[in-house]
């Protein structure tokens, strides 16, 4: 690439969701690195106002709960209105109620369905129809988790969310793919961001999660930055209803680990 190539996102208007925090905050920062505009869209005000002061210009901020779908729509006009239009979406938005199956309040069991699964739902469908609209087509990343993979014992409303989130990603790139606009989802394993802090800052519970995890260590916020980020690029322009697993090795280690036994 010469000094004189454009960044690969200039001329981009990019809608990032839990844009205030760990992976999303990770992306909406790459996004204006590369040139693009991001709507940043959280929930958390006074972190989103900071990752606004650290963007500038090239940053709106759009206080909205994904879970609503005027504020959804909401967010999708405000990046028509800044920006003139939208070319990239990021659903990143997430959290989690644990408890048993056997215990589990219906509040505790719809916040997370709602949150994870649903509001991605409420978004590439206003994202969508502002791109299908617009007539140039686009890309969409929705976030789920190696947990649509693979049961968390206490997270059945997470794990179940975000198979769906894994699933409705598959129907929406089918649906979309006549308006040239891709959708795919990435599968996180254990990133080091807030939502994860109990897990990493307890020794006995972090050791359990990196001793299944063959490169031994949790991913950062940027190493999911990457892969979302190359999910909507021009160079994933024949990549569409696919799922990126991004785990250190996870998902490929549930066998027992006999590296200890030698080979003879
Ligand atoms: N960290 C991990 O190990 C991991 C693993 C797999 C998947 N994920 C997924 O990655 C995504 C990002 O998680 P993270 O680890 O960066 O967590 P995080 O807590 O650092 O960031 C999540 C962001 O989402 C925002 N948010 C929560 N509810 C919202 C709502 N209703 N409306 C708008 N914004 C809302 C929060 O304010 C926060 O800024 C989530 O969907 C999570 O499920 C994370």
């Amino acid at each position: 690439m010469s000094d004189t190539t454009p960044p690969r996102f200039a001329g981009r208007t990019a809608l990032v969701t839990g844009a205030a925090s760990g992976i999303g905050a990770a992306v909406a920062r790459r996004l204006v690195v590369e040139g693009a505009s991001v709507v940043a869209v959280d929930i958390a005000a006074d972190a989103l106002a900071q990752l606004a002061v650290d963007l500038g210009d090239a940053c709106a901020p759009v206080i909205a709960d994904v879970t609503d779908e005027d504020a959804v729509a909401a967010a999708v006009t405000a990046a028509v209105q800044r920006f003139g239009g939208l070319d990239l979406a990021f659903n990143v938005a997430g959290s989690s109620r644990y408890g048993a199956v056997t215990d589990l309040a219906v509040e505790d069991w719809d916040f997370t369905v709602d949150l994870v699964q649903k509001a991605v739902f409420l978004c590439v469908k206003h994202q969508a129809r502002q791109l299908v609209a617009q007539g140039r087509g686009g890309a969409i990343v929705n976030v789920a988790s190696l947990n649509a993979h693979i049961p968390m014992v206490g997270g059945s409303p997470y794990s179940t969310g975000k198979a769906g989130v894994e699933m409705f990603s598959k129907n929406a790139a089918l649906e979309l793919a006549p308006a040239g606009i891709r959708v795919n989802a990435v599968l996180p394993g254990l990133i080091d961001t807030p939502l994860v802090a109990p897990v990493l800052g307890y020794e006995p519970a972090k050791d359990l999660f990196l001793e299944r995890i063959p490169l031994r260590r949790p991913g950062s916020p940027d190493e999911v930055a990457g892969p979302c980020l190359y999910l909507a690029s021009d160079d994933a322009a024949y990549i569409t209803g696919t799922s990126l697993v991004i785990d250190g090795g996870w998902e490929i280690s549930n066998y027992a680990d006999l590296s200890n036994l030698g080979t003879a």
